[in-house]
């Protein structure tokens, strides 16, 4: 399998790659791969001739230093991973910081009508500005026909799209569902950091959002809310950073029901100091 650090040969090769109805579809990563993530390559094989996964741990998105030192690296185990799906229709495009930012690290600052100043943007101050950043020099570098996000970052698919529409990049977005484990805790390259107990502890996130659904459909976002958050108050291993049901286009919280809209419920969780995020399309 090619594993590119630099642009120039990466473009080099893609340019050398003349075949008809050529398409490339990018995946876009930090890392650490897991079936979550390969779930997004095997959707984008299955629509392009050649697949682009980038490994970059972007530090421009991390509000938390710790979290950044700490984040998981293990390109030779990622390489080995994706090679067991086509050691010629997927690439790897492993950047260092300097060839993404140069020698000095800036952040372009975005207006995404309001969706970043919502759940993840409230609790990680900068975070978008950090994705928007990296996402469109990464689409620039690839020049990808569709790009694959996974719906586990619902509010990063959202703001994806918006930066899109926005600089009026030609790529497709295409979302993709939400992998779990056999506990229903979605899959999560933070999840290698939890301890057994917590991983146990941590499926209740997806059983409290599953509750949530249920519910929706009798009860008001304000009851469901102090629900959750009864499930979580005082709890030994877990603390709940915020809940909220929110219009799937605004991210904005509601507060009654409109039957024309679509709605989901979305957690972040504290287990130790990692920090886990779920979401539910609730109709
Ligand atoms: P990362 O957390 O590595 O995730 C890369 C992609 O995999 C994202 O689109 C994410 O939503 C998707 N993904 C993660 N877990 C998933 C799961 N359990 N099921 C389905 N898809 C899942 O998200 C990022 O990296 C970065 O912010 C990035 C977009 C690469 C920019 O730096």
């Amino acid at each position: 399998m090619q594993v590119y650090t630099s642009k120039t040969e990466l473009n080099a090769f893609i340019n050398t790659e003349n075949r008809s109805n050529f398409s490339i579809g990018f995946v876009p990563t930090m890392g650490a791969l897991h079936e979550g993530h390969l779930s997004l390559v095997k959707a984008a094989l299955a629509e392009n001739s050649l697949v682009v996964v980038s490994i970059f741990v972007n530090p421009t998105q991390f509000n938390n230093p710790e979290d950044l030192n700490k984040y998981p690296r293990t390109l030779a185990k990622d390489v080995l991973l994706l090679e067991t799906f086509s050691k010629t229709e997927v690439v790897v495009y492993a950047p260092t910081v300097e060839a993404i930012y140069g020698s000095q690290t800036t952040v372009e600052s975005f207006d995404f009508g309001g969706l970043e100043s919502q759940m993840e943007g409230q609790f990680r101050p900068g975070h978008f500005d950090g994705v928007g950043t990296v996402v469109k020099r990464l689409f620039e570098i690839v020049q990808p026909k569709n790009a694959y996000f996974g719906e586990k970052d619902f509010q990063q698919l959202q703001i994806v799209k918006k930066m899109v529409e926005i600089t009026q990049l030609p790529v497709h977005i295409k979302g993709c569902p939400i992998e779990r484990a056999a506990n229903g805790l979605a899959l999560s390259s933070r999840n290698s950091r939890l301890s057994v107990l917590e991983l146990e502890n941590a499926a209740l996130l997806y059983k409290t959002l599953q509750s949530v659904k249920h519910q929706f459909q009798h009860d008001d976002p304000k009851k469901i809310s102090e629900w959750v958050r009864t499930q979580f108050h005082n709890h030994k291993l877990l603390r709940l950073e915020y809940f909220q049901i929110s219009d799937v286009e605004t991210l904005a919280p509601i507060q009654h029901k409109n039957q024309t809209k679509h709605y989901r419920a979305f957690i972040a969780v504290y287990a130790g100091d990692v920090r886990l995020i779920d979401n539910i399309a609730l109709n």
